[in-house]
């Protein structure tokens, strides 16, 4: 497993004292890296956070893998009722290790597809049913609190549509929550989520790994990079635990030269749901109004999506030139899984024989180089992350990093990474409009919000 990190390009010596951190700087906040490791070392041990330790869980592993071979062959289709960190890591994994977005492949029972019903969308859910054959479908609903609104409801449609409990696994709290309760009553296959593991630090629970099992994904191969990766996670050599500093530098970026904003870019479609898995993990574990003195504080740095080669042709053009806020995380692949060979030909035209006899993963890794230096060229500071290869190793690898830095940071900005306060409120007034019992107090407040809007 070979995965890198690269901040040359954040370094004050290289995009300028105003954009960048100085080598003497970061060294400086290594005492603050160090004592984020050792904080959120010390919370992982007393078991307050749990995904450290998924990887590990080689019962689960097994359960899950099993489950996955004794039903394999009688279903094309799983279909995930999810939303939030309950869909998200699952569609990273399918677009990772399966189908590259947007590429939808001839699906099989050897090789089922994915379907996520993560909206509402009236019309999107009846073309999803539309395209599947209940005989040949297999649900999993997936809720760690067991009654948000948008999944039940989902979930009450797709359950009367297939009509065969038989064919629906619930992962969800054991022993909690109305899903649960559902799923003991009717006889679903349960599968548990860890309390202490929040839906978007997940998806090694079987939050992922029943989805990734089931569609033929090898959560063994997963899990064992996201425990190789755990091992260096802990590792106090920040040349060794490229969490901690990529943790330490982006934090620095952010905080000490303006960058409320990254742009999270991989030179690759198998990357593009590991972007959006990200932009949740990013933006609701960071973006908090107080620390944990109880001081207000508004943190939070904006995630973005774009990918490469292709928004070269739609978002650089802003990178570049337009409000210099933003911090440029290139997630680039050494090895594709084909080399893309241009033809060789001759036709006399610059534009064609200068690509003759090349291939797309130069060209690909060429663009990604160029596009970094023209970022340096005009002070707009950059990184990037190099996996060897997208296979499940490298892909466990990359997510469970991915949440060790965001974890790591959370530890250097004294918030609290974990919770979700801000998205509360929101699905209170949710369940007040749709009537539910013993939510009055968010119905009149609602009612008065109502009104302010009238008089306005
Ligand atoms: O990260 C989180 O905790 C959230 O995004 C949840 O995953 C999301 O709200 C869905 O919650 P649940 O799994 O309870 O349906």
């Amino acid at each position: 497993m070979r995965i890198l990190f690269d901040e040359t390009n954040l370094l004050a010596e290289v995009v300028g004292k105003g954009n960048g951190i100085s080598r003497s700087e970061a060294e400086r906040s290594r005492g603050k890296a160090l004592k984020a490791l050792a904080g959120f070392r010390k919370q992982s041990e007393q078991g307050l956070y749990g995904f450290p330790h998924l990887p590990f869980q080689a019962d689960v592993i097994k359960s899950v893998t099993q489950f996955a071979a004794s039903v394999r062959g009688t279903y094309d289709t799983v279909c995930v009722v999810g939303i939030g960190g309950s869909a998200l890591g699952a569609w990273a994994l399918d677009c990772g290790l399966r189908g590259p977005h947007p590429v939808q492949g001839a699906f099989t029972t050897e090789h089922p597809r994915l379907v996520i019903l993560d909206n509402v969308d009236p019309s999107f859910t009846a073309q999803a049913l539309a395209s599947m054959d209940r005989e040949k479908t297999l649900v999993v609903v997936i809720a760690k609190s067991g009654g948000t609104a948008e999944t039940v409801s989902t979930f009450l449609i797709v359950r009367e549509w297939l009509n065969n409990p038989q064919r629906i696994v619930a992962v969800t709290t054991q022993g909690k929550g109305d899903l649960f309760s559902l799923a003991e009553k009717e006889g679903y296959k349960i599968f548990g989520i860890p309390e202490n593991v929040g839906g978007r630090f997940s998806v090694l629970s079987p939050v992922g790994l029943v989805p990734a099992a089931l569609i033929g994904i090898d959560i063994r191969k997963l899990c064992k990079g996201a425990a190789e990766m755990t091992h260096l996670c802990w590792s106090e050599d920040l040349t060794q635990n490229i969490a901690l500093r990529a943790a330490l530098y982006h934090w620095l970026v952010w905080t000490r030269k303006g960058k409320p904003i990254q742009v999270a870019f991989p030179y690759a479609n198998h990357l593009w749901g590991t972007a959006f898995w990200f932009r949740q993990l990013w933006a609701e574990s960071l973006g908090k109004a107080r620390n944990r003195k109880g001081e207000t504080i508004h943190t939070g740095q904006t995630p973005i999506a774009a990918l490469g080669a292709t928004d070269q042709h739609s978002q650089v053009q802003l990178y570049i030139e337009g409000p210099n806020d933003k911090v440029f995380t290139f997630w680039a692949v050494e090895k594709f899984s084909a080399a893309g060979k241009i033809p060789k030909v001759k036709t006399g035209l610059p534009a064609f024989d200068a690509l003759s006899g090349q291939s797309l993963a130069k060209l690909i890794d060429v663009e990604q180089k160029a596009t970094a230096a023209a970022m340096v060229a005009n002070g707009r500071p950059n990184c990037t992350v190099t996996l060897g290869k997208v296979d499940e190793e490298h892909l466990g690898a990359f997510l469970q990093m991915m949440e060790f830095q965001t974890a790591f940071i959370g530890e250097l900005l004294d918030i609290n990474a974990f919770d979700q306060e801000g998205v509360e409120l929101g699905k209170k007034f949710t369940f007040a409009l749709m009537g539910r019992p013993g939510y009055d107090e968010w119905r009149k407040q609602f009612a008065a919000y109502e009104t302010k809007r009238g008089k306005a």
